[in-house]
């Protein structure tokens, strides 16, 4: 079995393929390392077959709804995931085939109700049910700490105990374990007994993880995170830097209308020299009274230098082909030292 384990802060996922045919799968991909998955199976001459979520992750943004529609491979998660773009739901006991090899899938609910355990060869994928040293939280939701405990002792630890661990966190670095390992060591397996290790759950007093609400809003639904809402609209959209348009600004440029995206208080409490307002809220609703010539040059500006982004890029879509978005926004214009005034629109 051809196996890559890529690191993205905590989170661990992993490409595994069958040598002798070169069909490969990702276990919980990670939006950020997309080109990174694509690379490594390019580099093994695999070709991706399936992408796989262990669970419903709360912590962070799953890749297989993107990679799977640039792949067109199907998604498999676990029969309970509540994600609509699932293809492939997966049940206990079922197997997923890889080229000569076979993903058995153990479903083992606790951390999440969808949770599941792969196991394939001398190696089982744990997800967060099983992490070195420790187990995955049950205080999120769909979390059940009675379910964990089933889920641990009455399956996955009677799985075979040299099978090698490879969880969906490890914030140590440490590469692998094995079942024997963690039976032998990790503190959350040393009392069996139901009541005690459930106690033991519900008294971890953990934080919250960061993004949770946008990382299971966009798992859960397919949604769009704002950063990818962002990178959308930058990918369609060209750029002018602070300097050139404060060239332009000072040289009177007569063509181009600066539009100030922002509310009129912002306006007019300090905005680019001769900048029309037209708030991002009312554009739409305004543009064609207020821009009747497709064909002008326009430079959307706001206060970060995001909105104006995605002003420019409905400008676009609205078929303006001449709209750029100031790249940094009226904060960084005011940090440079570049004149502004306040006021009312003239
Ligand atoms: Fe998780």
């Amino acid at each position: 079995m051809l196996f890559e384990q890529v690191a993205s802060g905590g989170c661990q996922s992993y490409l595994i393929g069958c040598g002798d045919t070169c069909a490969a799968a990702l276990i919980d991909p990670e939006i950020s390392q997309i080109d990174r998955y694509l690379a490594l199976a390019a580099r093994h001459g695999l070709r991706i077959h399936y992408v796989i979520d262990t669970h419903t992750h709360a912590d962070h943004f799953s890749a297989t709804q993107q990679i799977g529609e640039r792949l067109r491979v199907p998604i498999a998660m676990h029969q309970a995931s509540p994600a609509p773009f699932v293809d492939m739901r997966v049940g206990d006991g079922e197997c997923l085939v890889l080229g000569r090899l076979r993903i058995q899938v153990h479903h083992t609910p606790g951390h999440t109700l969808d949770s599941m355990c792969l196991a394939i060869e001398d190696r089982v994928f744990t997800g967060d049910t099983l992490l070195i040293g420790a187990t995955g939280r049950t205080d999120l939701p769909s979390g059940d700490p009675e379910a964990l405990h089933d889920s641990l002792f009455n399956k996955l630890l009677r799985l075979d105990p040299a099978l090698k661990v490879s969880p969906a966190h490890e914030y140590k670095g440490r590469a692998s374990t094995t079942l024997e390992q963690e039976i032998a060591t990790n503190p959350r397996l040393q009392n069996r007994e139901r009541a005690q290790f459930v106690e033991m759950m519900r008294n971890l007093n953990l934080s919250m993880p960061t993004h949770i609400t946008e990382a299971l809003r966009t798992n859960m639904t397919g949604g769009k995170t704002v950063a990818q809402l962002l990178a959308d609209a930058a990918a369609i959209v060209p750029f002018m830097s602070l300097p050139n348009l404060k060239a332009l600004t000072e040289a009177r440029a007569a063509d181009l209308v600066v539009l100030d995206v922002r509310e009129r208080d912002a306006y007019e409490s300090g905005h680019v020299p001769g900048a029309r307002l037209l708030p991002r809220g009312q554009l739409e609703l305004r543009v064609n009274e207020e821009l009747p010539d497709p064909t002008r040059r326009i430079v959307a500006v706001c206060e970060f230098g995001r909105i104006s982004t995605l002003a420019a890029a409905t400008l676009r879509q609205l078929g303006f082909r001449h709209v750029v978005a100031l790249d940094g926004g009226m904060k960084a214009w005011r940090d440079a030292g570049y004149p502004f005034v306040a006021g009312r629109e003239p």
